[in-house]
């Protein structure tokens, strides 16, 4: 028995849920007990960092044993419009960084976090209200690494009792990171240019609908699901997660309330337009809702409010 409670880890610090995770958790369990940890240097901030490879299984096991780790959360991931470029390095790192984590849990029973996505839908499931079970063929490298990585929890759950537990997040939109790699990326970079020129060229089309999700109800839903008592967790693959659902049209008229003289215009990416398209325009969270009490808080409208007020702020503090 060790003296202290066990560490946490977090694979993938630097990253747009990485960064703002860790910062949560810090506030839970104090910063000395939550490991940064990231393939590059991460910018300055309190509490432990280490440089790792969530692909370097010896690397990932001798972290562990050093903070005495009892809680991993696993973030490191390419997401969809990079892993096309990239196919390979997107599949090995999305699964066998999971499979690596997974069997050092299944060793030393550790508590893993897992992300999926949207992404593991296809053009053949339902585009509306997509239920948590359906028919799911999705056409992203990212989707079906992330479709595999849902059957090895549930599998290294069943078989092992490994307690892993994982939410399927839509677009996420938060003012703390800059856009990644995301087909609805789109949706953080208008806040961006909005702010620093007044308009912004949308690479997806006007009526795009897809499902997003505000930072801080993504970060709540990912606290709650791991503070839940483990038989409350029916599902050991995903849980669908919603917070609601815009076109970029609407996302515009959403900003222009806040700042008329906005300017929405459209320069089509014919990659990023396939896959948003193979997507669902709104998901069905009710399985998340009755096991471990979700609920989201931001709409459309608080959301557009609070990025706008936080990210002007902070692009006028870095001039
Ligand atoms: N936001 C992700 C992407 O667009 C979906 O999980 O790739």
């Amino acid at each position: 028995m060790h003296s202290t409670a066990p560490g946490v880890l977090v694979i993938g610090s630097s990253g747009q849920l990485g960064l703002e995770l860790l910062q949560r958790l810090r506030q839970i369990h104090g910063s000395t007990r939550v490991v940064a940890s990231d393939i590059k240097k991460a910018p300055d901030f309190e509490g432990p960092f280490e440089l790792l490879d969530v692909l370097n299984k010896e690397a990932l096991f001798a972290l562990v044993r050093k903070y005495e780790v009892g809680e991993i959360y696993l973030l490191a991931a390419l997401l969809s419009a990079v892993g096309e470029e990239n196919p390979l390095k997107a599949w090995e790192l999305n699964v066998n960084g999971l499979l690596n984590v997974l069997e050092l849990a299944r060793e030393t029973g550790i508590r893993v976090y897992w992300p999926s996505s949207i992404a593991v839908f296809g053009s053949n499931t339902p585009k509306e209200n997509t239920p948590q079970h359906t028919i799911m063929e999705p056409s992203t490298v990212y989707g079906f690494s992330k479709l595999a990585g849902e059957r090895w929890c549930e599998y290294y759950h069943k078989r092992y009792g490994v307690d892993v537990r994982s939410l399927r997040y839509p677009g996420l939109i938060g003012w703390k990171t800059p856009p990644g790699g995301g087909t609805t990326d789109y949706a953080v970079h208008i806040f961006h240019e909005a702010i620093e020129k007044g308009r912004y060229a949308s690479f997806l089309s006007a009526n795009t609908r897809l499902p997003m999700m505000y930072m801080p109800d993504a970060i709540e839903a990912t606290i709650r699901l791991m503070q839940a008592p483990s038989e409350n967790i029916r599902i050991r693959s995903s849980y669908n997660l919603a917070g609601f659902s815009f076109t970029p049209e609407e996302l515009g008229d959403a900003i222009r309330e806040q700042m008329p003289h906005f300017e929405l215009s459209y320069d089509i990416q014919p990659l990023r337009q396939s896959i948003a398209d193979s997507w669902p325009a709104s998901i069905d969270d009710s399985a998340a809702r009755h096991d471990w009490n979700w609920k989201p808080e931001f709409s459309l409208h608080d959301m557009t409010r609070d990025m706008l007020h936080n990210l002007g702020k902070l692009k006028s503090q870095s001039v």
